[in-house]
């Protein structure tokens, strides 16, 4: 079973190539299904049919769907939302800020990411393909389960058991309502799902994340920043897509100047994601609507190429040894090191780049160890852990 979920700045023409990859995937044998999780759905329009909730087959081996978020979070989350509803109305939350409230909203999302989850347990389908929302949106669903782990632990810091017995005198000492079990199941069970989704997400033999780009200054800023996310959090992004290069054919003097700024910006997509394989697909004599254009993209993208299978699988974390030392690597090319920042705390590595903040578990062999310094070299982040000194 494959995964592979099109990422990249809006209107780029993710939809586009997710769409164009499924037909060819479906053509070549594989039931396949194309899902939108953007709530800008356009996966309907590109596809020329009407889509639902709910998988429809739309030719043969060739499955889509439009995830309803609004409906996955009553499925999966109504009675937290409820719960929570109520606990913010009692104003009793007062170590979370607004701020943090804010991870909330990608809530749906992640709910949306769950279904697919579920498609993959119940191995429904040879291939899923997921047109994401805008990189920014797919960066945030990725990082969820981490982010939400934190927050519920703040939220619901105490254990489930605790709270069964305890639950009733806390609520009139506190004065603010306690979970009830139908809640914690609830969260218990979306815990459950979120370790399993990020096992299948990270899973480098299962899911892979392409982006797609065009030839354009700002676009490309964008997928690098998007790349380096995809690094911290180690994920396989296993191929960049150029969209709308002009073709060579095309001779009017009107696109000449365009020609050779795309030429410019195709060196430079090479050179910043060498050694990730680039496909181009051109810019169509008109937009990419039905099988027959769909087809048409798919083939000058993929060629005779299977269109699913991993493009490249590199080591993107690393950990060797120093002489006493270990050294952790993370490839983290376009990285500026004043967005950087690092800190330990126990089996936990916090890194902090941008806007982005991971925890990342140690590997084992690091536990013992402590972080000496960190250093950029050759566009990796290598960070060194020592024994303490006065050990
Ligand atoms: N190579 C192309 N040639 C011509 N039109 C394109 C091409 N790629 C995408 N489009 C059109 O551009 C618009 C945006 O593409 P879409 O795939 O929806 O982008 P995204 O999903 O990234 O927002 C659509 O109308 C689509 O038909
Ligand atoms: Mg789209």
């Amino acid at each position: 079973m494959r995964i592979i979920l099109y990422t990249g700045k809006g209107g780029v023409g993710k939809t586009s190539i997710a769409a164009a990859t499924a037909v060819k995937s479906a053509e070549q044998g594989m039931k396949t299904l194309v899902v939108s999780t953007d709530p800008a759905h356009s996966l309907g329009d590109s596809l020329d049919m009407n889509l639902s909730h709910e998988p429809v087959e739309i030719k043969e081996n060739l499955w889509a769907q439009e995830i309803d978020a609004i409906h996955e979070v009553e499925e999966g989350w109504g009675k937290v939302q409820q719960y929570l509803t109520d606990l913010f109305t009692a104003k009793a939350v007062k170590d979370i800020t607004t701020q943090e409230l804010t991870v909330f909203p990608g809530m749906e999302d992640l709910l949306s990411l769950l279904r697919i989850l579920k498609y993959y347990k119940e191995v429904s389908f040879d291939v899923i393909i997921i047109d994401c929302a805008p990189t920014g949106e797919t960066l945030a669903l990725l990082s969820f389960p981490e982010m939400l782990r934190w927050w519920m632990e703040k939220l619901f810091p105490m254990k489930k058991k605790a709270i069964k017995v305890a639950g009733p005198i806390a609520e009139s000492i506190l004065k603010i309502p306690m979970p009830s079990g139908q809640v914690l199941d609830e969260i218990d069970n979306i815990y459950q799902q979120l370790d399993e989704m990020k096992k299948v997400f990270s899973d480098r033999d299962i899911t892979s994340i392409r982006i797609v780009v065009n030839p354009e200054k700002m676009v490309i800023k964008e997928a690098q920043r998007s790349y380096t996310y995809m690094n911290i959090y180690d994920f396989n992004v296993d191929a960049v897509i150029v969209n709308r290069v002009i073709p060579d054919n095309v001779t009017d003097e009107y696109f000449k100047v365009w020609k050779d700024i795309q030429k410019k910006y195709k060196e430079d997509i090479i050179d910043s994601f060498t050694p990730i394989p680039v496909y181009y697909a051109p810019l169509f004599e008109t937009e990419v609507v039905g099988m027959t254009i769909l087809n048409r993209m798919a083939q000058a993208v993929f060629k005779e190429e299977n269109p699913v299978e991993i493009k490249y699988c590199g080591r993107i974390q690393q950990v060797d040894s120093d002489g006493e030392d270990y050294i952790l690597a993370i490839n983290m090319p376009f990285m500026d090191k004043k967005d950087l920042s690092l800190n330990q705390k126990g089996d936990q590595l916090i890194i902090k780049a941008g806007n982005i903040k991971r925890n990342i578990t140690l590997p084992r062999i690091l536990l013992a160890y402590s972080i000496k310094r960190a250093k950029f070299e050759d566009e990796k982040l290598k960070i060194w852990f020592g024994r303490d000194e006065n050990e």
